[in-house]
């Protein structure tokens, strides 16, 4: 096989998005475009990445790291201008050269894989990747001879009418001889509407050199879709969700309502688990087998295990075990680890904190900065005081022990192995292991108050 190398595109502003954010810098399933576009290409088997950037330059490369090479593209001149500058890299290699877009982020591998293929067969100088387009407006036409071969194309701005008509649309995506391309890009001129420098144009430039020109025709032109302002983008992300949830779907996870879940591209999902309307799954989580997820939940860069349920409730940045059961409306929030079998109900949040095995919160409680260990009770309304205005504080109740309801535990404070705290306490010391601690004022019942009480206020009256 010759040697294969790829181009991203990506210096453009995009002004079209209205956006302070660099146009391939959007999400979609919640990925950069121009990353979407790099991981399909890196599936491939290129010998290089070079990718072209300009705006942003700075934040794409943020983005993209070490993984590909860069270009920059100091004036967006157009398309042609912004491969010419690879030059320097690709211009004297042997090869094939694939290029890519970089707004164009439902692009797949098996669609570049397809296009090379079809590309090394028909033994093209250029290939481009084609779709049919239900609406076209704004793309590239292809226009073919009445023998059906590509004679050019003309982008959407300078089509005549007639032109315009033309449903088939270049998608962005080409390979090229790689020689071929640099010597025919040195020829590109910028005389169009918008005064840019046309990759396209490369298609006519070779054309007339009776070299071959090939299409390769997707019939997935919702793959193709290039992202140009925020009502392609939405139609990007419905695309990439329908997507993302197919594939969670044919691997034995049940979604109920595909259109009102939010997977993003990274999280994984095991076997069997249920997910139920409203539910947001995203960044690097990981959710075992047989879980139930949702409704209303929503998990971020979170590890759950298996047999869980989560529901109505927000879980970011923690690790959850098995059998584990939350919600509904509960919060927990950055760095906490539940183990296996705990129990989290209503209004309980928990904030870097600790849980071990069986240990239970099940209502209305605050749980921060704290080592709770296994098979705790923290009775309705325990809290955890780990302010004091300035520092936070370890709260430590271990094995065994027993809050009792509406309790503060004043940190730093430690409740020993197997004690207890009387409900309504406010513990300020270390409680010893198998105590019982009581810390409240001592109720006084005062025996017929009531009486003498309305008999002042009757004597006031009169
Ligand atoms: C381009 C094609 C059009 C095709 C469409 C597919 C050209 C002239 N037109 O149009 O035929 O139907 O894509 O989506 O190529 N870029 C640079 N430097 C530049 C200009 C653009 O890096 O100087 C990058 C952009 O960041 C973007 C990509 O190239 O990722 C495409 O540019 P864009 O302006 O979006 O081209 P379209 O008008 O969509
Ligand atoms: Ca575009």
């Amino acid at each position: 096989m010759s040697k294969r190398y790829a181009v991203v595109l990506a210096a453009g502003k995009g002004t079209r998005m209205k956006s302070r954010l660099y146009k391939v810098l959007h999400p979609v399933g919640g990925k950069p475009m121009v990353q979407h576009v790099v991981d399909q290409i890196k599936e491939v088997q290129v010998d290089q990445i070079v990718t072209v950037i300009g705006h942003g330059a700075e934040k794409v490369k943020d983005q993209l790291g070490a993984e590909v090479n860069y270009v920059l593209q100091e004036e967006q001149l157009g398309t042609g201008h912004a491969v010419m500058q690879t030059e320097d890299l690709l211009g004297d290699l042997e090869g094939t050269t694939l290029v890519v877009c970089g707004d164009t982020p439902l692009i797949s591998a098996e669609t570049m894989e397809a296009l090379l293929k079809h590309h090394e067969k028909e033994n093209a100088k250029v290939t481009l990747l084609t779709a049919h387009a239900e609406d076209p407006f704004g793309y590239g036409r292809v226009i073919r001879k009445e023998d059906g071969t590509v004679s050019k194309i003309v982008e959407h701005k300078d089509a005549t009418i007639h032109e315009q008509a033309v449903q088939e649309i270049n998608t962005g995506t080409y390979c090229f001889d790689n020689k071929t391309l640099f010597e025919a890009l040195k020829q590109v001129t910028n005389d169009n509407v918008q005064g840019e420098y046309y990759l396209p144009d490369v298609i006519e430039i070779v054309k007339e050199q009776n070299e071959t020109v090939a299409a390769y025709q997707t019939p997935a032109f919702e793959e193709t879709i290039g992202v140009n302002d925020r009502v392609a983008l939405s139609e990007a992300e419905r695309l990439m969700k329908k997507r993302i949830n197919t594939k969670h779907m044919k691997n034995g996870v049940t979604i109920i309502d595909p259109q009102q879940t939010y997977i993003t591209s990274d999280v994984k999902i095991g076997p069997d688990t249920v997910i139920y309307p409203g539910t947001v799954l995203s960044g690097t989580t990981v959710i075992g087998e047989e879980c139930i997820i949702g409704p209303n939940t929503e998990i971020k860069d979170s590890q759950i295990g298996n047999e869980t349920t989560i529901k109505q409730s927000v879980v970011h940045d923690s690790e959850v075990g098995d059998k584990v059961s939350i919600g509904p409306f509960a919060h927990i929030r950055p760095q906490s680890q539940l183990g296996n079998e705990i129990k989290i109900g209503n209004f309980v949040e928990v904030k870097k904190s600790k849980m071990d095995h069986g240990s239970k919160a099940s209502h209305l409680s605050y749980i921060g900065d704290a080592e709770i260990g296994k098979e705790v009770n923290l009775g309705c309304g325990s809290i955890t005081v780990n302010y004091d205005g300035q520092n936070k504080h370890l709260t430590k109740v271990e094995d065994g022990a027993f809050i009792g309801c509406n309790s503060n535990l004043i940190a730093p404070v430690t409740v020993g192995e197997n004690a207890y705290v009387a409900a309504g306490s406010t513990i300020t010391e270390d409680v010893p292991g198998e105590a019982l601690s009581i810390a409240r004022a001592r109720q006084t019942n005062k025996e017929g108050y009531v009486s003498k009480i309305q008999e002042k206020q009757n004597n006031h009256r009169g």
